[in-house]
This record gives C-alpha cells, structure tokens and sequence, in this order.
C-alpha cells in the first residue's frame, strides 16, 4: 500500500448536508476532499394557495437522520470528526416554548407576504432597513414572513420562543446548541451585515426579541458536538464536532471554489443565483442585488432568481410529461435565433424585479413554434433573468469576464453554452458537482483544523473540469434577444398586477 492509500484509509473524515428545497443530499468527504460515498432523501414540498411555498421541519430532520445513517453504512464512521451543512435561505423555523415547530416552515420563493414587504419597503422605508442590515425587503426574507405570522396567525405567533433558518434547526436538533451563522442569517433582513450583529430595531420593527435568535457564528467556526444520544441512534462516534455552515449559496461558492476577492458562482438549481465575492463590504445603491456575509469571513453581493432549474423541471415533467430532459434539448441547434421567449417568473420574482406577482409566461409564438422552441425559450428565459442580475453588477463597475457554476440544471452542456454566450462569460465546471453539500463538508474541514482557512481549503479541494467559452458571432446574437427579452416584462407587468389573485 503506497503512502497516499494509506493516509487516506486513516484520514479523518467529513460530512456535507445540502438541505434543499427537493431533497437533502448528504456527502461523505475524506480530509483530502475525496467524495467517499454521497446520498439523497427527497421531502415534500407542498404549495398551498398560489405563490406560497411550505415545508415540515419534521420532515427535513427525518430525511437527515436516515441521510446519515444511510451515508455512513458501511463505511466505519469511527474516523468523522465533524459535520455541516449549507442550507435552503430565509425559511421561517418557529419554534414554542418546549421547541417544537409552530407552523410548517415558510420557504424562500413563497410570496405570501406582499403587505408585510411594502409595509416595510414604504412604510419603515427603503433607507432604515438598508441602513440596518444593507438589504431591502423581498417577500422570500424571513422578516416580512415574521410579519406575516403576526397578522394573520396571531396564536403562533404569540407561542414564539426560537425563530431560525432551515439548516439551523436540523443542526439544533443534533447538537441543542442554538446557532446560525453570518451568511444564512444575513437572508433574515434581521442582521446588521457589515457589523455582523442583530440588528435590535429591526426586531423591535418585527415585534420580537433578540433573545428568540440563534446565537452568530463564522460558517467555520464550532458551535458544539453531536449528542450522545443523537451520536448512538445514528451510529456516529462520540464527539463529532458540529460546524455552523452557511446558506445554501455560500456553501455552493465555497465548494466550487469562489472565495476571496472578485469570484462569481452561479447556481442552477431550483432557484438561479449570481453569486459575486467582495473582501470588501458594499451595497447596490439600489439594492437589487443583496449584499450578505460570505462563508469565508468576507462578503458577497448576490442576484436570485426565484425559478431556474426548476422552470425545466416543470416544463419537463409536468407539461411535456417526460423524463429524458437530455433528449429534449438534442433537437436545439440554434441558438440566438428563438422567435419564441419565455419569462421564468413562476413562483413569482425576486432579482431585479421584486414582484411576487410576476408570472411565467411565454410570448413570440408563431404556427410554425416548435416543442423545441419552447424548450429552448424555457433554458434561454432562465438565463436572461439571470443576465438581469449581472447587469446590474456591471453598473457597479464589477467585471464580470469568468464564472463558475454549479447545480442540477449545470450538468446540460446546452445550457452551459447558452450561459456562456447570453452572459458573455467563461462558464467553469468543477470535477465534484455537489455545490452546498462539498462546501459543507469543506466548512466542517475547516472547522475542525484540517485546513488553515476556506481559503486553503478550496485552493487544495477545488478542480476545474472544463471552459465553456463565449463565441463573438452567438455573443452578438443574444445580444440582440436579452435587448428585446427585457422589453416584455414592463409591458407584462401591469397584466401580472390585473391578474393576481
Ligand atoms: C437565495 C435564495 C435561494 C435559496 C434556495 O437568496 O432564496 O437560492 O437559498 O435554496
């Protein structure tokens, strides 16, 4: 046995978990960043009325208990030192006074709170809340939801003890420590971000108590252990160090190794994100694009669209009725040429438009629209919004020439291409795929010494794969399609208002 088998058959290892809105994925990380062994457990996702978007809490620990157990079979788990996680953004986790869940969770593309958001935005006022915490109000942050809950569920409301973040309840229920960490808790709009503190009058503003919220930690600082307890009923060792993680985005950059100063990840998952590193704290004047705590100790600004991957899920499943989204996408050759556009704002918009009443929409068919248009307008719509986003960066004076991505919908080599070229930036892959649930794993490295900083952690950790490259001549093209793609949602936009319900 070679020198390098061997350190890796007794290297410490760790866990990943990738809370998100279909499933949780869980990854088993040697020390090296080797992927040991990786599992998925799917939950519920349930959408009551029109726009809103709920999940159990229950339901997600369930699926992370038998993630765990399931992912460690096998594989002699006396060696996991440490555990972490990146999780889906800005739910509402409410919790009475002996820690049970109040209400099912309310997610972060759910658009119930429009009052609560205006009343905010124009009432409070665009400037207090920016000068509070550097962001404004969308209906997906989980302030306008606390809001909410006080207007409409006044009993809930009332047994209030703990509010927290989706991956912050799974790692209360391993550790009973109460924790969240700077990236996650800055999607709250109840953090000072530059300051990385709670924000007193924003608490005040939501009508609860500072002491109902989690304590702050960096994504890779410890925050506990796993119980005893816990520890034997999922076959863990004694003593593995808990890591506080970060929001799903954060992890993801993290993992495909967007660190430090001038980095751009973007995500295509069921939401669609631009993510873009700073060491340096700033705000969008107009604060379209957030401004959060990275998972590295510094900072980022990020666009969000609310549909991504989960436009074609959508289009796939449940209106194509098929499975085989790679031979869907065969017939698609050319591009920049589509007649036919569509608006991804299916549940609603949050990068740049801010309007829970935006709706999906497809527009420029002719007899002679195919299948394949629509589905090519589908993957095109999905990176327009998100080109609406890195706009917005540019006229800050960021360069944006390279990114990196990652997600469900990152694995189409069509739709790479189509980034490439709308965006007119190099699209890098990375050899691991698994975004939030490798940079988890890494945030738990980290935390447990194997590495000096995140930093070194994804200098060591993180390869790229292949470069997609930008061709002038599509380059030129889509130009031409994003000029006439945003023309249509001003025009839509007082029919979305007639049509809400
Ligand atoms: C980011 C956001 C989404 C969720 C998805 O602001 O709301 O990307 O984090 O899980």
């Amino acid at each position: 046995m070679n020198d390098t088998v061997k350190e890796e058959k007794n290297c410490r290892q760790y866990i990943g978990v990738d809370l998100g809105t279909s499933a949780v994925k869980l990854i088993l990380m040697n020390a090296s960043g080797t992927i040991v062994k990786s599992v998925s457990k799917e939950y519920p996702l349930s959408f009551p009325k029109p726009g809103w978007s709920e999940q159990n809490p229950e339901d997600w620990k369930a699926a992370v208990f038998e993630g765990i157990k399931e992912l460690i079979e096998g594989t002699g788990s006396a060696r996991i030192a440490g555990i972490s996680f990146g999780g889906q953004m800005h739910g509402l986790v409410a919790l009475d006074e002996n820690d049970e869940v109040i209400r099912p969770a309310i997610l972060w593309n759910d658009g119930r709170s429009v009052k609560e958001t205006e009343y905010l935005n124009n009432v409070i006022g665009k400037d207090v809340l920016s000068k509070e915490t550097a962001n404004i109000a969308f209906a997906g942050f989980t302030a306008p939801k606390i809001l909410w809950m006080k207007e409409n569920e006044p009993e809930n409301f009332a047994r209030i003890r703990k509010i927290c973040l989706p991956k912050d309840y799974i790692a209360y229920c391993l550790s009973g420590v109460f924790s969240t960490d700077y990236s996650d808790a800055s999607g709250m709009l109840l953090l000072d971000v530059k300051n990385k503190k709670w924000s007193e009058k924003m608490c005040e503003i939501c009508g609860i108590d500072v002491s109902a919220l989690p304590a702050l930690y960096e994504s890779y600082e410890v925050t506990g252990v796993v119980k005893s307890e816990i520890a034997k009923e999922l076959g863990l060792p004694e003593g593995v160090k808990v890591i506080a993680g970060a929001g799903d985005n954060a992890a993801a950059a993290v993992g495909t190794g967007v660190v430090g100063d001038g980095g751009c990840n973007l995500s295509l998952g069921t939401s669609g994100t631009v993510f873009i590193t700073s060491t340096e704290f700033s705000v969008d004047e107009n604060n379209a694009l957030h401004s959060f705590d990275h998972a590295d100790g510094n900072y980022h600004l990020m666009g969000c669209v609310l549909s991504a991957a989960s436009c074609n899920k959508w289009w796939m499943e449940e209106i194509l009725k098929t499975d085989d989204f790679a031979a869907e996408q065969k017939g698609i050759e050319k591009l920049g040429e589509n007649h036919v556009f569509f608006l991804p704002y299916l549940m609603g918009e949050r990068s740049p438009h801010n309007n829970p009443n935006a709706r999906g929409t497809f527009i420029g068919l002719t007899m002679d629209s195919t299948r394949e248009d629509m589905t090519q307008a589908v993957l095109e719509g999905v990176a327009f919004g998100l080109r609406d986003s890195v706009e917005v960066a540019r006229t800050l004076g960021i360069k944006l020439e390279k990114t990196r991505i990652c997600g469900g919908g990152a694995a189409s080599p069509l739709w790479r291409k189509m980034i490439a070229n709308i965006m007119n930036m190099e699209v890098e892959r990375i050899t691991c795929s698994e975004g939030p649930g490798l940079g988890a794993a890494m945030l738990a490295a980290v935390g447990c010494g194997e590495y000096a900083s995140v930093k070194e952690a994804a200098e060591k950790i993180v390869k790229v794969l292949d470069t997609e490259k930008p061709d002038p001549q599509l380059v030129s093209l889509y130009e031409e399609k994003y000029r006439q793609f945003k023309a249509i949602y001003p025009a839509c936009k007082p029919v979305y208002d007639l049509i809400s319900c």
